[in-house]
């Protein structure tokens, strides 16, 4: 129907861009906004204050099965979440399929009824065009190279004070896309309907540009 909130699918791997571009997008549109990657770190964080085993595939799913809306939105407002630590350990417990399936709903129901009334959504993650939201109004698969997004990943650590040094992001980026990419459920990969995004040679306001227009051209928004 016409009063059918539209929806706007960004995906693509860690530090390609995405985050930053979700949320340029979201506000240019007034739509509501959901980094669905948090949802993943949320689990993961609350897994790790319990004393669990990130690698305990039961103890994940429970987790997950466990988080009220109240929970979700206390652990996604926590510093903490953005620890790379919290990274990888959310890159492990969203291979679990029953961690997925926990998640999907919460998800789904965000992209349906957008809160605050916005008159839309913009959902930033891996599998939104291909899984969550396959009929997506708009999507958009945001990448760069491997040693641009190690290079991006590095000046935000440096820029928080925090000691790294690129060969470690490097590597760690790359284990953390290998992960996110070869996992049997939900992989990494474009939607066969996403615009394909490289922002390796563009800066924030270039992919925002590149991106509205794409947007702006989906009969959808015309
Ligand atoms: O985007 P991010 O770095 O916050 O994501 C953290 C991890 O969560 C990432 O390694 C893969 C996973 N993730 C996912 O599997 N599906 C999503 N829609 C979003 C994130």
């Amino acid at each position: 129907s016409s009063t059918r909130p539209l929806v706007v699918a960004i995906d693509g791997p860690a530090a390609s861009g995405k985050g930053t571009l979700a949320r340029r997008v979201a506000q240019a549109l007034g739509f509501a906004l959901l980094d669905t990657g948090g949802l993943y770190r949320a689990v993961a964080l609350s897994l790790i204050r319990r004393g669990g085993d990130l690698r305990d595939t039961a103890a994940a799913a429970a987790t997950a099965r466990s988080l009220t809306h109240g929970d979700i939105e206390n652990l996604m407002a926590d510093p903490a979440l953005r620890l790379d630590s919290t990274a990888q350990g959310a890159s492990i417990v969203s291979a679990v399929p029953d961690v997925r399936a926990a998640l999907l709903d919460f998800q789904r129901g965000f992209a349906a009824h957008p809160p605050g009334g916005a008159k839309g959504a913009v959902l930033d993650g891996r599998d939104i065009g291909t899984v969550i939201c396959p009929a997506a109004d708009a999507k958009l698969f945001v990448t760069a190279s491997p040693e641009v997004r190690a290079q991006r990943r590095l000046n935000e650590l440096l820029g928080r004070g925090d000691a790294a040094i690129y060969a470690d992001v490097l590597k760690d980026m790359k284990d953390r896309d290998a992960r996110d990419s070869q996992r049997a459920v939900s992989p990494l990969v474009p939607a066969a309907d996403a615009y394909l995004l490289d922002t390796s040679s563009l800066d924030a306001a270039q992919a925002f540009d590149a991106a509205m227009t794409f947007i702006r051209s989906r009969p959808a928004f015309g």
